[in-house]
């Protein structure tokens, strides 16, 4: 019998000052992008942002719906974002900040499955990995290297072929 395995992991950093000044700004972007949240109907609030190998930053935040099975995630929005406008630049980094009114959020948000799947897509667009960073309500952030931790066993481009 032969076993498959994967492990997984964040760095937990007590503050945003461990981190370089273009992740801090990054994180900074998504915390911006909080207010841009339409959340009136699950009141959870996220916002996100996404950098690119040249530098650029760009924006998401959840955007919700009367017809609930098409809200939008606030990282799909900012990836979206991204490759439509600058979509040779690889994205490189993605930030993420969630903000529940009933709860402080003692760990991080972290990326549905749907989210994942499109981040490694990304990642995979560019061959690249992309660095993930995750902001609580106590002001630890979370780092995880390569996106590719985020989803073992993905279905990709490579079954396709
Ligand atoms: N949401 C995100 O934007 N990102 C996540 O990582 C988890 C969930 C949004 C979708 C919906 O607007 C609300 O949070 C509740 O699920």
């Amino acid at each position: 019998m032969e076993e498959i395995k994967f492990t997984t992991g964040l760095k937990v950093y007590e503050s945003a000052e461990a981190l370089s000044a273009e992740d801090q700004a990054l994180l900074a972007e998504a915390i911006k992008q909080l207010s841009f949240a339409y959340a009136p109907y699950s009141n959870f609030f996220v916002g996100s942002a996404v950098r690119t190998k040249s530098g650029k930053i760009f924006g998401g935040s959840n955007q919700e719906n009367a017809s609930y099975p098409l809200c939008m995630c606030a990282e799909r929005v900012a990836l979206y974002h991204a490759a439509a406008i600058v979509p040779t630049d690889p994205i490189v980094a993605l930030a993420v900040v969630a903000r529940n009114p009933k709860m402080k959020m003692d760990r991080p948000v972290m990326p549905c499955g749907a989210c994942r799947q499109v981040i490694i897509e990304y990642a995979n667009r560019h061959e690249t990995a992309i660095k993930l960073l995750f902001g609580d309500d106590c002001g630890k952030v979370y780092e995880m290297e390569k996106s590719h931790d985020l989803l073992p066993f993905i279905f990709d481009k490579s079954f396709l072929m």
